[in-house]
């Protein structure tokens, strides 16, 4: 990224976090609906069936799913559990596509930003139904300020159900320790670069010395045979995994968000490799959307384009 295209993500990044332009968004119909023709490059829609129907297109192509009702910072205890009671009916039709499929959320969407113990007793909830229809379940990862929690709640429910994986952000200074202490927890480990902005003394930027600390963590868990997803876009990097044999591995799979790099995945799925997509819904895509646009500024003309002249790639011609 050069100096402008970094201060651009910079600001979606900032935007993303406000309030009040999600609330501006919510109330605004006409902006609402101009920004949702640049979303849905990125998101199957607002409805759990519009997650259903391009999952399914993608398990039957031989993809597995990860699929998630995107939402977060949820205040008031009934819409946790509200939240809680869509991930109930998502597990359910996620179970029904094929089994070992996956449902993703995080924590602050089902109770976290309420109270612990919300947050705890939902996923142990959704756990428990998980198991019954042989899902697993993935904890994404949010900004460091809730990092300690998240792993908290994590480590306690891991320590019950074998089912629930977490997510680390390699760019957080913090993770080879945070990792040493999970490998000893059965839960699948997705490893990620970090999509927020942190302080400097937190985190690290884009760069070389971030990818060779990503290729440690998952060298970690290859070498310890740990169920590992690499969830990344950078060919670099993922050819690199290839050279030194991490992908071959059965414990491994590749995971890329929806409409990213597919012919790339696809590549990889023809190798022979594990895929999975990372598929998205729901109302609460604003913050989606800001980082998808952040994490590669070219991102904003194909917005431009797709808000003023939309023509969205058909799945199967995508993947
Ligand atoms: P990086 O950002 O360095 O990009 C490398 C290359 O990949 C770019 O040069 C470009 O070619 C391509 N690329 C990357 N992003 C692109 C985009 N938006 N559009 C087009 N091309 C793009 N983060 C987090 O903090 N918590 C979480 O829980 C998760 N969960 C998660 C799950 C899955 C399955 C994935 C794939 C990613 C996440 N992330 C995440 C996001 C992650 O932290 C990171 O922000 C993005 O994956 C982008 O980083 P890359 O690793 O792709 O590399």
């Amino acid at each position: 990224m050069n100096k402008t295209q970094a201060q651009v993500s910079h600001v979606l990044k900032s935007l993303a976090r406000k309030e009040e332009w999600k609330h501006r968004l919510q109330q605004s119909e006409e902006l609402h609906d101009i920004l949702l023709k640049a979303a849905n490059r990125y998101v199957a829609g607002e409805k759990r069936s519009d997650g259903f129907a391009i999952a399914r297109k993608l398990q039957a192509k031989g993809y597995g799913i990860s699929l998630e009702n995107i939402g977060e910072n949820t205040k008031l205890l009934a819409q946790c559990r509200e939240a809680k009671m869509e991930f109930d009916q998502l597990i359910e039709d996620v179970g029904a596509i094929a089994p070992g499929q996956t449902v993703s959320f995080d924590l602050s969407h089902i109770g976290l930003s309420y109270q612990f113990d919300t947050a705890y007793g939902h996923l142990i909830e959704l756990a428990e139904k998980a198991n019954e229809h042989e899902v697993t379940l993935m904890i994404s990862m949010e900004e460091s300020t809730k990092t300690d929690q998240i792993l908290a709640v994590y480590r306690q429910a891991a320590e019950l159900y074998s089912n629930i994986g977490i997510t680390l952000q390699a760019h957080l200074f913090r993770t080879p320790d945070d990792l040493r202490k999970l490998v000893q927890l059965p839960g699948k480990i997705r490893i990620v670069k970090g999509a927020y902005q942190e302080p400097s003394h937190l985190a690290m930027e884009r760069s070389d010395y971030l990818n060779n600390r990503y290729l440690e963590l998952v060298d970690h868990l290859v070498s310890t045979n740990h169920t590992v997803s690499v969830a990344t876009h950078d060919q670099k990097l993922l050819e690199e995994m290839e050279r030194r044999q991490f992908l071959q591995s059965t414990d491994v799979e590749i995971e890329m968000l929806y409409g990213i790099q597919p012919s790339q995945l696809k590549l990889f799925k023809e190798k022979g490799y594990q895929t999975r997509v990372y598929l998205t819904y729901g109302h609460e895509w604003f913050l989606y959307l800001c980082h998808r646009l952040a994490e590669y500024p070219e991102n904003i003309y194909t917005a431009l384009i797709d808000i003023i002249n939309p023509s969205l790639p058909k799945v199967d011609d995508m993947y």
